[in-house]
């Protein structure tokens, strides 16, 4: 550190590479490196607790839940309301440094009036991410009342022996409606039908986080409304989101985002009564020891600077370890061995 320190004034930069230095030592210091830990140990670490039954414990639950309330009110807060944010309030975008927004009339008339209602709590959830592939557990997902997905996932014919067909909510990223559906400035009937296997759930956009991301998410949302689709657009409270951010970096988590899954998770935590999770299993083999694709559709990996996805498994396993809520690893059922019944 000291030698970099000593170098920089040094060379003769102009000032915006000084500048830049400086902020590089900056960066080194707000994200250290530190070692990941290892693969390979937790893996073993999740072999060790295989086929030892999991016991739900309520005590932990609640005290998880209070934690989440005090630090981020999930129930009120994980998405934008006319009561949580009143006209011409001002909001800072959570991804973004630097920021702020006015919420306008325009944009107040597309949220809902309040929170509650919106996820009844008593619900039995599942959530599903990532691969799910040759689990068989589509019929267990389905049989959850609130079933949560991430990224709006296909969920075609082929996969809903894995993954179910039901939906409450989808989460779905700004940049996915840049990449799959050229952020709506053309032909939109292709993004309105891709949504259809949704049915009625919401569609969950972090449109405050940065903001790039604010025009495709209202396009979002006037597209569905236009053509009068089932679906029903629900923005992530950007002061829901830090705070998250927030609780989950108290606890050790080192990314400059979570990843949309732990969003979720740590949502539906503080909205539902029993929470179950598919296919949040970050690593490129599986328990034994199988080569396996990192989403079921795709193998498409995160940006590794971004997100840590290593410690947030850590972090959900140790939920599931302390019966707070329910990890799904194992194959529910054998797809080869299903009856055709
Ligand atoms: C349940 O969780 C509480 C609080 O974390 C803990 O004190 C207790 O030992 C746990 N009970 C069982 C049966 O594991
Ligand atoms: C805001 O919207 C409401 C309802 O759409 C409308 O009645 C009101 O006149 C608008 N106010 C302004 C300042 O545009
Ligand atoms: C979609 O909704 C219809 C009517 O509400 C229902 O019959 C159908 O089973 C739903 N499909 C899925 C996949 O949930």
């Amino acid at each position: 550190m000291a030698g970099l320190m000593y170098k920089c004034p040094r060379t003769r930069l102009p000032v915006g590479a000084s500048a830049l230095c400086v902020f590089v030592l900056c960066w080194l210091y707000i994200f250290p490196v530190y070692r990941l830990p290892d693969e390979k140990a937790i893996v073993q670490g999740v072999l060790m607790q295989q086929g030892k039954a999991w016991r739900r414990n309520q005590t932990a639950v609640t005290v998880f839940r209070k934690l989440l309330e005090d630090c981020c009110n999930p129930g009120q807060l994980f998405a934008m309301t006319r009561q949580n944010s009143p006209l011409r309030k001002n909001l800072w975008y959570d991804g973004e440094f630097l920021y702020s927004f006015s919420i306008d009339n325009a944009t107040f008339s597309l949220f809902p009036q309040v929170s509650k209602h919106l996820v009844p709590l008593s619900l039995s959830s599942s959530l599903v991410d990532y691969i799910a592939h040759r689990s068989g557990c589509g019929k267990k997902i389905d049989h959850a009342e609130f079933v949560m997905r991430c990224n709006l996932p296909p969920l075609s014919a082929e996969y809903s022996k894995d993954v179910g067909s039901k939906t409450q909510l989808v989460t779905a990223n700004p940049s996915i409606i840049e990449k799959r559906f050229q952020n709506l400035l053309w032909s939109r009937k292709a993004f309105v039908d891709s949504v259809k296997v949704y049915n009625h759930s919401y569609i969950y956009m972090p449109a405050f986080s940065m903001k790039t991301g604010t025009e495709p998410s209202l396009r979002v949302y006037y597209t569905l409304a236009d053509v009068g689709a089932s679906q029903t657009v629900l923005f992530a409270n950007p002061n829901f989101l830090r705070d998250i951010g927030k609780f989950w970096k108290g606890k050790g988590i080192h990314a400059k985002r979570l990843s949309t899954g732990l969003f979720l998770v740590s949502a539906a935590l503080g909205l539902c009564e029993e929470v179950t999770i598919y296919g949040f299993w970050p690593f490129s083999v599986d328990l034994h020891g199988r080569f396996i694709s990192h989403h079921y559709y795709d193998n498409v990996l995160p940006d590794s600077g971004f997100h840590a996805m290593p410690e947030e498994f850590l972090q959900l396993w140790f939920l599931h370890k302390s019966g707070v809520l329910r990890m799904q690893l194992e194959q529910c059922e054998d797809p080869l061995s299903q009856p055709a019944a």
